[in-house]
């Protein structure tokens, strides 16, 4: 509860300070939160929505990422996730909720129109982040460029099992993913990533104290000037 209203403070004074600062380079527009899936945001969410103002209800969202061939109406789609998790919860204009559209006729244009839109938009204001046991960032598996932008990646077995959960049989994970790249997150304004629980300390450490390298997505985070870690003490451990 208390990471959730950490976040909740950080982003209700950017939204508003939004009127007054605008873009520099596009006038006044709306402030642009990016939103993750998983359980490690959730107490962002529930902060947010415990604390509503109406100015909220005027933000963008951009998601990190989507399964690729998933219909969008499946439960645990990230459109499905992302609707009942954040675009109800928060009172969104569901028409500024913007996810990958993994379900396109040509995935590969939809992956530069996701770009595209996150730059008409303004870019993001702040991206909020979750890290996976790979030390996964959105779905930036392993071997992920630090410049990546949105496009498709191969899931690995591990995040696989991990999510495995969520689905009636582990077959039924899809093999792929749509995300937006290291280099897409590296230019949100400000980054927040959250990790909860002893699964997290070992890519925790990895991402925030280890060398920079691919084979940790999460240590990309190192370059960004305004990034903040919020860790329990047993996510923290390793540290
Ligand atoms: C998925 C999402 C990631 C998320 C990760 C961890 O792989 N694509 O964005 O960070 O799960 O999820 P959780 O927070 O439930 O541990």
């Amino acid at each position: 509860e208390s990471i959730g209203d950490y976040a909740a403070d950080v982003i209700l004074r950017g939204v508003a300070e939004r009127p007054s600062t605008g873009h520099m380079n596009t006038g006044h527009m709306n402030y642009v939160l990016g939103v993750a899936t998983g359980s490690s945001p959730l107490p962002i969410y529930e902060a947010l929505e415990r604390r509503w103002v109406p100015e909220l209800a005027a933000i963008s969202a951009f998601a990190l990422d989507e399964y690729v061939g998933l219909p969008y109406s499946h439960p645990e789609s990230y459109h499905s996730v992302i609707d009942r998790e954040v675009t109800t919860r928060l009172r969104l204009d569901p028409s500024k909720v913007h996810v990958p559209d993994g379900f396109a006729d040509d995935p590969v244009a939809a992956c530069l129109a996701y770009e595209t839109a996150i730059q008409d938009a303004g870019g993001i204001d702040l991206q909020i982040l979750g890290i996976g046991g790979s030390g996964h960032i959105g779905f930036n598996e392993p071997t992920s460029s630090f410049s990546s932008r949105t496009r498709i990646k191969t899931l690995t077995p591990e995040t696989r099992r991990d999510n495995a959960r969520f689905f009636s049989s582990p077959d039924e994970v899809p093999l792929h993913c749509m995300t937006q790249g290291l280099g897409t997150i590296l230019d949100a304004r400000k980054v927040l990533l959250v990790a909860t629980g002893e699964k997290k300390a070992a890519a925790v450490a990895r991402a925030v104290e280890g060398p920079l390298t691919s084979m940790c997505p999460g240590s990309a985070l190192q370059l960004h000037p305004d990034a903040t870690v919020l860790l329990d003490e047993a996510a923290a451990a390793e540290l």
